[in-house]
């Protein structure tokens, strides 16, 4: 028998013949008559996810490094930050990062309609300040009633004590699953001091997988 697929293991061929069998050829269920297998057989029947091993997905996923930034952001009158760890550069020109915001979060509608936020750099030893950033403003009200901060030319709030920010503006954005992916092009900078950045992987918190 020929298999379209030829890196399949056997066991998911068998598999396969059982059911394109019992679909195409045979009154009685699980036949073992064998037939042709095509990839539009394999992509209708959903493959990849009918075997994705979600506890292997979760622990390598887990395993990619993130830093932990809070996420200044503002619409008209009104600011907020909320910490967020999906945070990477994607072009040296233009400068763009790319900037991914749960869109159930009060912080995804703001940035929606200002179309621009800031990052500002968390030290090591900074986990408190990321612990209080990452309670939802609707719940608690004002987070930054007792932390110093100012706002950069786009109007969003950038924290005084972070080791420094980035400003963008949005260009793009990818509206796909639970998260929006918001590109942003880096249209201001600034170092307050120097210092080695706080690490997702130090504070013992996930955010992943
Ligand atoms: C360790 C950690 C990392 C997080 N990373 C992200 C992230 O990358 N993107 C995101 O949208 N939310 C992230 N969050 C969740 C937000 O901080 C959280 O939803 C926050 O309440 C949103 O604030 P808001 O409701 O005031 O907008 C993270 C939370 C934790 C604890």
């Amino acid at each position: 028998m020929f298999c379209g697929v030829p890196c399949l293991p056997d066991s998911i061929i068998h598999l396969l013949i059982h059911y394109s069998s019992t679909r195409i050829h045979s009154p009685t269920p699980f036949s073992k008559t064998p037939v042709l297998i095509t990839l539009n057989d394999v992509e209708r029947i959903g493959m990849g996810k009918t075997l994705l091993d979600e506890q292997a997905k979760k622990t390598m996923l887990r395993k990619i490094p993130h830093g932990l930034y809070i996420c200044g952001v503002k619409n008209e009158e009104e600011v907020n930050g909320f910490t967020v760890s999906w945070v990477m550069q994607a072009s040296f020109q233009p400068p763009l990062v790319v900037n991914c915001v749960n869109r159930n979060s009060g912080s995804h509608a703001m940035i929606k309609a200002s179309q621009v936020f800031a990052l500002s750099i968390l030290e090591a030893g900074q986990k408190e300040l990321a612990q209080k950033f990452f309670k939802p403003q609707q719940r608690v009200g004002n987070k930054f009633e007792d932390v110093e901060f100012y706002l950069g030319e786009t109007g969003c709030p950038i924290i005084s004590s972070t080791l420094g920010y980035v400003e963008c503006n949005v260009v793009g954005s990818i509206e796909q699953g639970d998260h929006t992916v918001f590109v942003g092009e880096v249209i201001a900078a600034g170092v307050h001091r120097e210092g080695d950045p706080l690490l997702l992987e130090s504070t013992g918190w996930n955010y992943g997988g």
